[in-house]
């Protein structure tokens, strides 16, 4: 094996692994940047499975096994939301680098463990919010890097499914995921807009959660499937929340696994006094004396966010780069998160330090 092969291991090998991070591994493996050594699943004919279709030697069905079996340089940790702050910092320990699915955690104290255990183990961590690796997101970002959009003061993110309750996982159990849509989706829309926004630090945040129907039996998912168990279903199915940011900038959001409206949306558009943007489409509109302006760029060719994740994250370890999601941008985003709930939960607005 070349001595500039990065060792790869992951742990946790449902959906997301198997859709995405493991083909993506495999990618830069037949490209001699990686060899993807291990795989690791609590569920052992799936670790079986992926193993197989993957030509990944070594199956554990238990991390401190195969942390402790291997040197790795980099462990992808895509379990559900209950494991990334521990099998995280398990992994840290052990020497690895650490790309962990979103959200980073369960809650702010477990995202401030994991801080301190990267620096501890002077390691690199880096959440996968792979929708600020789109070439929609980049393009934007650039456009407001340079200035196009002027002065910005306020976004607004929408990701409301009508019937779209993931139910092959256990998203809807509290106790595995911390919530629903704010935590799964919501930490999408957000974590865009603050990045998009240039990380303004956020100073509070309302909001309201809903449970109304998605432990209903007579609940039709139908965009989503009908494959979970309703009376287990113990977390939030839609939110509204409004956040305040330093420098008078502020966002409203709302999301939905399950909402009554005609269609499923996606939207986030930011406002700034030259020109506002939006992701979807990805484009800018702005103004003249005499003529309202677009600029779309949709055009481009698309690059698929976690492949462009994956690669950033391989080359920021193999070449000692800083990683562009930083874990102190990661924290920042769950403590909005947290504040919404705690809001929820008081009605009140939550101040965030
Ligand atoms: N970035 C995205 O767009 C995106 C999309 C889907 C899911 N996700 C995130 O990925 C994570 C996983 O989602 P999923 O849909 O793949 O779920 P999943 O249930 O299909 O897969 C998770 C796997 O982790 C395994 N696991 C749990 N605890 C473990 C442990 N201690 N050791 C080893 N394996 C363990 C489970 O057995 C399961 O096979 C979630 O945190 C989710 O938020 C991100």
């Amino acid at each position: 094996m070349a001595k500039n092969k990065l060792k790869v291991g992951v742990i946790g090998v449902g959906a997301i692994a198997h859709d995405r991070h493991l083909p993506y591994w495999k990618e830069l493996e037949a490209e001699g940047r990686a060899e993807v050594i291990g795989v690791c699943d609590i569920i052992p004919e799936r670790v079986e499975m992926i193993g197989e279709k993957f030509e990944v030697e070594k199956r554990y069905r238990s991390a401190t096994v195969m942390l402790r079996n291997a040197d790795y340089d980099i462990i992808d940790v895509c379990t559900q939301n209950r494991g990334h702050a521990p099998l995280t910092i398990q992994a840290l320990e052990s020497g690895a680098n650490v790309l962990v699915e979103k959200p980073m955690a369960m809650n702010v104290k477990e995202c401030r463990e994991m801080i301190q255990a990267a620096k501890k183990a002077k390691r690199k961590l880096m959440v996968a919010q792979h929708q600020r690796f789109e070439t929609r997101s980049e393009q934007i970002k650039e456009a407001i890097v340079r200035g196009d959009l002027g002065e910005i003061y306020y976004a607004h993110g929408q990701v409301l499914r009508r019937r779209g309750i993931p139910g092959w996982a256990k998203f809807h159990i509290k106790k595995e995921s911390r919530g629903g849509p704010v935590i799964d989706i919501g930490v999408h829309v957000i974590d865009l807009a603050v990045w998009l926004m240039g990380c303004p630090k956020p100073i509070a945040a309302s909001g309201k959660v809903y449970r109304m129907f998605g432990d209903r039996d007579d609940l039709c998912n139908a965009e989503w499937g009908e494959n979970y168990t309703r009376k287990e279903f113990d977390v939030e199915d839609f939110a509204s929340a409004f956040i305040r940011f330093q420098n008078n900038i502020t966002m409203s959001v709302q999301v939905s696994w399950a909402a009554n409206i005609p269609e499923s949306v996606e939207s986030l558009n930011i406002l700034g006094d030259k020109a506002g943007a939006t992701t979807i489409p990805p484009a800018i509109y702005g103004y003249g004396r005499d003529a309202l302006t677009s600029t779309r760029f949709d055009w481009l060719p698309e690059q698929e966010g976690h492949r462009m994740e994956i690669r950033h994250f391989a080359e920021c370890v193999g070449k000692n780069k800083p990683v562009r999601v930083k874990p102190e941008e990661s924290l920042e985003i769950q403590k909005i998160i947290d504040a919404i709930y705690e809001s929820s939960q008081k009605n009140r607005e939550i101040l965030i330090r």
